[in-house]
């Protein structure tokens, strides 16, 4: 399964749901209400890597309305699939893009920016420029599910602290942004945005995975197998090893992939 394909980003959709904070999408929605126009009550949010939706979906589930969404993503598949589900129900503006040609982002008027589970992806050049062109005064920015370089397995495995580590430092590859932030992510965006004079909420936002997920535990324990495959500090027995102890708890284990949810608001 590839890594942004329909089958995974639906795969980990009902994970990422139960993980958002809630309190996050509420404070953000609360503000676009007190933002409103009477006049002109169409907000925009610009969601940026958008996949097939999940921001939209989220932040209608938590009652949303009003909202003008400019989708931007790289992949056309995934637009398309967006518009398949929504393009009906919401306002909708595709923007089949690639997110480094930063100053032709589709962000004029932008009430919101979001993303999720993008900007570990990106580097802290990507972040820098981008904020550049946000105008702090009247954009919130709303960037959900922020891996954070914490993974708990159990039962627990002697080799699972090596595997998070030589993970961790796969994350850090470049994923077509340069040297990608990675775990670093939501410390970097805190910084960043609080230079700007933002007021921040950041809350965790951890995957809790169980045997009812045993279909995402499996690809997750694949792809992290796979990720550390270079490493120096594993053979490739030992990652087998490894594979097939988490593939054999799969239904009577519990993981826990930490994440970070951040909201930041215009003062
Ligand atoms: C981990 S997925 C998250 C998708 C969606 N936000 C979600 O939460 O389901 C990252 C998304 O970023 C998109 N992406 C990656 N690099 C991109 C780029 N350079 N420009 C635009 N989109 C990109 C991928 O195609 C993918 O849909």
């Amino acid at each position: 399964m590839s890594s942004f394909s329909i089958a995974w980003l639906d795969l980990r959709e009902a994970a990422d749901i139960a993980a958002r904070d809630k309190n996050i999408a509420a404070q953000l929605l609360n503000w676009l209400g007190q933002a409103a126009d009477p006049v002109s009550p169409d907000r925009i949010a610009v969601d940026l890597g958008a996949g097939t939706g999940s921001t939209l979906r989220a932040l209608n589930k938590s009652g949303a309305s009003n909202i003008v969404w400019r989708l931007v993503e790289l992949d056309g598949k995934l637009l398309d699939e967006a518009l398949r589900r929504h393009g009906k129900q919401c306002l909708i503006e595709d923007y089949q893009a690639d997110l480094n040609i930063i100053e032709e982002l589709p962000l004029t008027g932008a009430h919101i920016i979001s993303a999720s589970a993008l900007f570990d992806l990106t580097s802290a050049s990507f972040i820098d420029a981008l904020l550049a062109r946000i105008d702090a005064r009247k954009t919130a920015v709303y960037a959900a599910l922020n891996y954070d370089g914490t993974t708990h397995w159990t039962p627990a495995h002697s080799l699972d602290e090596k595997v998070l580590a030589a993970f961790n430092q796969d994350q850090l590859r470049d994923k077509g942004f340069g040297p990608a932030l990675g775990p670093d992510c939501t410390a970097y965006l805190q910084q960043a945005l609080s230079a700007k004079g933002y007021n921040l909420t950041l809350s965790p936002s951890p995957w809790q995975l169980t045997a009812q997920h045993s279909e995402l535990l499996r690809e997750l324990i694949s792809g992290i197998a796979t990720a550390v495959v270079n490493a120096d500090e594993l053979t490739v027995e030992a990652i087998l090893e490894w594979k097939d102890f988490r593939i054999a708890h799969i239904g009577d284990g519990h993981c826990t992939v930490g994440h970070w949810d951040l909201l930041a608001l215009p003062d």
